[in-house]
């Protein structure tokens, strides 16, 4: 394959990038690019769910969201691999920032043709068993890698944590923490000194939860990510394997939004009940992630005591407790936020610069 001339690539450029979704995670990625820490690497296509650019010689990441603006409306990923391909790279990547199922369901056969695929997108790892194991075999007959950091913890090293210490021939015994942002933040303020509905609507109006607060009180998004990190420690998990804990009574579970919304006090007899329960023992609930020895995964309201690592979050925080063989006394505790555009997109740029260690 001849190299194209690099018009817009730095003479030092060898990795070729498409860019799927240029939404929040896609937006803060757009604007690591164009940062010296990107200098190997460069843009050649990218895409909205509406409409694409393609430039085998280079896209300036500065200007991506005006030219998508003014493309013809139409999507087609043929004519972003294309790009790819037409680049002449010694790396091609596509970086899935999306939250598409369509695009996820792709991922394994672009790794079986020899692109390296970085994603935030977990509708390919945290789903059917059988797609992870797909991606596992394409990306080994693709000799290509998947980069997932930013799956899990968002920025924070968890998963890349998970497989050193596994590769060191250490064992999980037991995974633990709050995998939610927004459940997280709940908890933390729920003291008995307002209602759940009323830390309900102001976590919503902060933007803390998603538009409709059932997607995160019903545990699918933390599901998703204890599957994840159960299968990256070596548990064939399948979605049906995982025994979620919805918050969500269920005779909400069906209402429209503005009926859910107009309806929150709902909530508050239930898990006030149990917030005295605990409090009575001297325990505080949290909605905890937990992942055992032999592989039972359960996400749920918890209590836990006041030494556990979790009783001491705050704010939105994330909490991965890892206990481990050589980690056994203590666990080796990662904590921090779990979400937002720049550490998302960090965790992208770090598994594309990861592809050209030791090259
Ligand atoms: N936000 C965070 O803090 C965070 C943290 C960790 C992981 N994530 C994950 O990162 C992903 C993106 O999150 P986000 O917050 O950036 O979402 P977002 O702001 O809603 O952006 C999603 C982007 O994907 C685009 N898109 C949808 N379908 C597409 C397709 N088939 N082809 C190309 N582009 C497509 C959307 O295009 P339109 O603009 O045309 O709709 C939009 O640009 C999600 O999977 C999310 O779970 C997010």
């Amino acid at each position: 394959m001849s190299a194209v001339p690099r018009s817009l690539a730095p003479a030092v450029a060898d990795t070729a990038l498409v860019l799927l979704g240029t939404g929040v995670v896609g937006g803060a990625l757009l604007k690591l690019l164009a940062t010296p820490s990107a200098e190997r690497l460069y843009l050649v296509g990218a895409a909205n769910s509406r409409r694409q650019i393609a430039n085998a010689r280079g896209i300036v990441p500065a200007q991506v969201v005006a030219q998508l603006g003014q493309a013809e409306p139409g999507r087609d990923d043929a004519s972003l691999l294309a790009a790819l391909n037409a680049s002449g790279a010694a790396r091609r990547v596509i970086i899935d920032a999306t939250a598409s199922a369509d695009e996820a369901g792709r991922h394994a056969d672009w790794l079986a043709a020899g692109y390296h695929v970085v994603s935030a997108n977990k509708a390919a790892t945290g789903e059917a068993l059988a797609a992870w194991d797909a991606l596992k075999l394409a990306s080994h007959r693709g000799r290509v890698s998947y980069g997932d950091a930013a799956t899990v913890g968002a920025g924070l090293p968890v998963l890349s944590t998970l497989r050193r210490l596994r590769d060191c021939g250490d064992r999980l015994l037991a995974l633990d923490g709050v995998f939610s942002g927004s459940l997280s933040w709940l908890f933390n303020q729920f003291d008995g000194s307002r209602p759940f509905s009323a830390l309900l609507r102001e976590a919503r109006a902060f933007g803390y939860t998603e538009p409709d607060p059932r997607i995160d009180l019903g545990g699918a998004d933390v599901a998703r990510k204890l599957l994840i990190l159960a299968r990256t420690a070596g548990h064939a998990l399948d979605v049906a394997d995982v025994e979620v804990e919805s918050l969500v009574p269920a005779q909400l579970r069906g209402l429209s939004l503005d009926e859910f919304l107009t309806r929150l006090e709902e909530f508050d007899a239930p898990l006030e009940q149990r917030r005295q329960q605990a409090a009575a023992e001297g325990k505080l609930l949290r909605f905890l992630a937990r992942l055992d020895e032999k592989g039972h995964a359960r996400i749920g309201l918890t209590e836990v005591a006041s030494t556990h690592p979790a009783a001491r979050l705050a704010g939105a925080d994330n909490l991965f407790a890892l206990t481990t063989q050589r980690y056994r006394a203590q666990p080796l505790v990662i904590q921090g936020a779990g979400a937002g555009p720049e550490v998302t997109a960090q965790a992208l740029l770090g598994d594309v610069l990861a592809l050209r260690v030791g090259v």
